[in-house]
């Protein structure tokens, strides 16, 4: 390795950070606590994001709801609401970039860290790779994944594609509600899907939650057109 090299992975291992993220329905005494390791130097996937905050807060409040079911989190990044999931039991498939090896190894990490046996796997939206296929998810979640409106139509196409391999799938998303949202709009009709409820981020999350994060952020139920009630 260069010295550069050691300098780099220095650099890095100072920047990193362990966050504490509890769920309970009292504050004081939480049912569980998920630990994420973070890295401040990274670009968007080693980073807890807001929306999800937000996501994971609503998969605890559904747990009920969730039970037994097999959940896939897209662009997981530092996969807060799948190790929600895995803390209440559900098998759980934490996926993200396939190109992105650290934060793919990062989730190999925080499961270890929260003592959780989720499948961490390569998988970049709009590319079609085997082990894709294979997956059957009830739930599938991603947090802050419309960020970058260039990757929309293939995070769609992907969204679509699990949606239609497990009947009565939902895909659940929180994101930043900006300009892009008439583009969403727009390629939810091209891939014959449907919002059945659309939240405030902040309509249900604790305030002392909320108190520690800020923006337009809104979550989304989205299942294919042609699901007959909403769920
Ligand atoms: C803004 S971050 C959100 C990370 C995490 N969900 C959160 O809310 O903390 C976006 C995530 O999407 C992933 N991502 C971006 N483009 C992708 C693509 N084409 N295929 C799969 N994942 C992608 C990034 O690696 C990153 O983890």
């Amino acid at each position: 390795m260069e010295s550069g090299d050691d300098d780099d992975v220095e650099e890095r291992r100072n920047m990193t950070t362990v966050s504490r993220h509890s769920f309970g329905d009292d504050s004081d005494s939480p049912t569980f606590t998920v630990s994420i390791i973070e890295n401040m130097k990274e670009e968007y996937g080693l980073f807890v994001w807001p929306c999800s905050v937000i996501l994971a807060e609503y998969v605890w409040q559904q747990r009920l709801r969730f039970s037994g079911a097999s959940v896939v989190e897209l662009g997981a990044g530092t996969s807060l609401p799948g190790l929600v999931a895995a803390k209440l039991g559900l098998d759980v498939t934490l996926t993200d970039d396939s190109n992105r090896l650290e934060v793919l190894d990062n989730m190999r990490r925080v499961c270890d860290l929260n003592k959780v046996g989720c499948k961490v796997l390569g998988l970049t939206w709009g590319v079609w790779d085997a082990s894709i296929f294979s997956l059957k998810p009830k739930v599938i979640l991603g947090a802050d994944v419309f960020y970058d409106s260039s990757a929309f139509d293939d995070l769609l196409a992907t969204v679509t594609f699990l949606l239609k391999n497990s009947p009565d799938a939902v895909f659940i998303t929180t994101y930043h509600n900006r300009s892009g949202h008439h583009l969403i709009e727009f390629l939810m009709e091209k891939w014959g899907l449907r919002c059945v409820k659309l939240l405030d981020g902040f309509s249900f999350i604790p305030s002392y939650k909320a108190s520690g994060i800020s923006g337009n952020i809104q979550l989304a139920e989205i299942v294919l057109r042609s699901e007959p009630s909403e769920v």
